[in-house]
This record gives structure tokens, sequence and C-alpha cells, in this order.
């Protein structure tokens, strides 16, 4: 049977401003759009939400702003039942805020996103303190990389020399260090982000190029990186270790909504299924269902699904690899 597991996330909260359009403004112009919505997200928010849905006993340490924004994103985390007891309102940065307009027209949707990370840049080791005493106690720490890279690394150093085993999720893709990468029990890039940190291209035309792919992972490798995930949106995920390249297609859908949050939702039930007993194996298949659900559905947060769904589209799929009741241990 399995056991609950206790993890930390230490990350971002962000609102999504979505505004809908059918002609993207020029400079200096206003349109009338169609649709205005906002979204709670930020990768941290995401990856605890999704990790607590799945039976995880959470906490979650950040920085929002003293506005409604950060009261809301603060109201959904609770709602989610992960800790936010330890997240701090900073007193005069707004809460983080991703910016996106939506041109919506006959030939599809294309979207500009601008980030204002607010709040989630002001955050510093110093305000984290406590948790130098209390991260041994947690049995796994999951990192993005929308915090400042001194904080992400400073944590991980923490996480590392107490025994307590580190993801590091590098999104959005930006340099790491090898103090950082040292830290890093996994690391779980997607392909995008994997070929920038490699600096090798991922060519993709009918499949993906699995050359590319292993050309990528014997770079991380060189860096001294163990377990390395990569995922590949529909071309499913590769672990790359000690014993090879090895490759687990996607849980394909009858319907493919939205894949906003893919990465965060299969990060997160990597991440619990592990820590709550499963084989690495065994956790690739169930972040594999869990992310098939949220890609299947509409929005971020909305999109991730409960224990008892991922549980349910493992029986409907007839799963082999391992009885979806010994999940039961995580309610
Ligand atoms: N179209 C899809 N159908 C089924 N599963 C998907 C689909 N797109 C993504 N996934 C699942 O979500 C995982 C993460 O998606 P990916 O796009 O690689 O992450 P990110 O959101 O970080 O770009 C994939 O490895 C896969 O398991
Ligand atoms: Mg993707």
């Amino acid at each position: 049977m399995l056991k609950k597991p206790k993890i930390l996330v230490v990350g971002s909260f962000n609102m999504d401003v979505i505004a809908s359009t059918g002609r993207v403004p020029n400079s200096g112009e206003t349109v009338i759009g169609m649709k205005f919505q906002t979204a709670p997200g930020g990768k941290g928010l995401n990856q605890a939400v999704q990790c607590a849905r799945l039976g995880a006993d959470v906490t979650m340490a950040g920085k929002v702003g003293r506005d409604d924004f950060g009261k809301k994103l603060l109201a959904v985390a609770s709602e989610a039942d992960v800790d936010v007891s330890h997240v701090l309102t900073d007193e005069t940065e707004a809460t983080g805020v991703a910016v996106i307009l939506l041109e919506v027209t006959g030939s599809g949707t294309q979207n500009r996103i601008t980030v204002c990370p607010g709040a989630n840049f002001t955050i510093t080791v110093d305000e984290l303190a406590w948790l130098k005493e209390e991260i041994g106690s947690y049995d796994m720490l999951i990192l993005q990389f929308e915090l400042p890279m001194p904080v992400v690394e400073t944590v991980a150093q923490w996480a590392h020399d107490a025994g307590t085993s580190v993801m590091v999720n590098p999104a959005p893709a930006a340099p790491m260090s090898d103090k950082l990468l040292s830290c890093a029990t996994y690391l779980s890039p997607n392909e995008h982000e994997a070929a920038i940190l490699a600096n090798h291209e991922i060519r993709v035309g009918d499949g993906i190029n699995f050359d590319d792919v292993k050309a990528v992972a014997q770079a991380f490798q060189n860096r001294g990186v163990e377990n390395l995930i990569i995922t590949m949106g529909g071309n499913g995920s590769v672990v790359a270790g000690k014993d090879g390249v090895h490759h687990t297609q996607c849980v394909k859908m009858p319907h493919v909504a939205d894949p906003t949050a893919a990465g965060d939702s299969f990060v997160a039930a990597f991440c619990t299924g592990l820590t709550a007993g499963l084989s690495q194996e065994q956790a690739l298949a169930f972040a594999s269902h869990t992310a098939a659900i949220t890609v299947s559905r509409m929005g971020a947060i909305t999109s991730l699904p409960t224990l008892a769904e991922v549980q349910d589209l493992m029986r409907e799929r007839a799963f082999e690899g391992f009885s979806p009741e010994i999940l039961d241990g995580l309610r």
C-alpha cells in the first residue's frame, strides 16, 4: 500500500489576465475585444494544486502582493488543501500576472504573453530561512524557474544537504549552474527547454528525432544529471539515466482541448507517485494518465484532475502496469 507523501513546492503565484480579440491592436491603436477572463496560475501554484488533488500533503512557499489577485490565488491554493501559511505578502510589488492577448481568427488562435513577475521576484533567501531546519521533513522539494535563481539554488542546496529529493522543472528555460544541477535528484524539462539547456536542437518531423534526444540526454549526463525526464507533449516522454534512454507514449485522449499546464500536471504527478512509493516506471505511467486528463480540459488549475479521476482513466484504459487500487493509500 502506498503512503501519503509530504511535498514542498517553492514557486510562483501568477494570475493569468486574458483578453480575446479578433485583431491585436497596432502601436497606439485601440481595438474592441471579444472576451475577458482571469485564470489562476503560475507554475508553482499549478504543481502544488496538482500534488494536493492527487492526495499528497503539500506545503507551498512563495510570495504574492497585497492585492485582490494575491488573495484569490491564496484562496485557490487553500481550497485545494495546499498549506499556504508560510506564503509571504509583499507590501509594494503587485502579485505576479501573465497578460495574455489571444488573437482569435478563422485560421486559429495566436497568443502574445507578457509576464510581470512582481512579488514572485522579490522573495529572498533570508525570508525562506525557516525552511533550512524544516526541509528534511519533506519527501520531495519541487522547484521551477519563476523565482529568483539564487533562491532556487539555495533552497535546492538545503534540501540536498538534508537528504530530501529535489525535482527541478527548469521552466521557463534559464541557464543552470553546476551547483544547482548537482542538487537536482530529477530534472524535468520539456523538449524545448531541454534543447535550449543542452544547446542541441530536437527535431520533430513525423515523430520526435531520437538521435537528437539521445544527444541532448548525453549533454545532461556529461554535466552529472542522473535522472532526466524530457516531456515531449503528444510525443510522450523519455527518461534518460544510467540504464539508457526509455520512451513512454502519452495516453491518447479522444479530444485534446488545451495543453496548458500539461507539464505542471505531469511533473506533480510523477513526484507524488514516486514519493508515495511507486517505482520510477510506475510513477511515469501515473503521470502520463494524469497529464492526459489535463490536456483534455480547458484551462490550467481548472483542468488538473483528482486522484479518483486518474484511477478511473487507468481502469477505463485497462492499464496493466499496476493496480489503480494501490493508489487508494493516498486518500
Ligand atoms: N496531446 C496530448 N495527449 C496526451 N497527453 C499529452 C498531450 N500533450 C501533453 N501530454 C502529456 O503531458 C506531458 C507534458 O506535456 P509537455 O507539452 O511536454 O509539457 P509542457 O506543458 O511543459 O510543454 C507529456 O509528456 C504527455 O504525457
Ligand atoms: Mg509542451
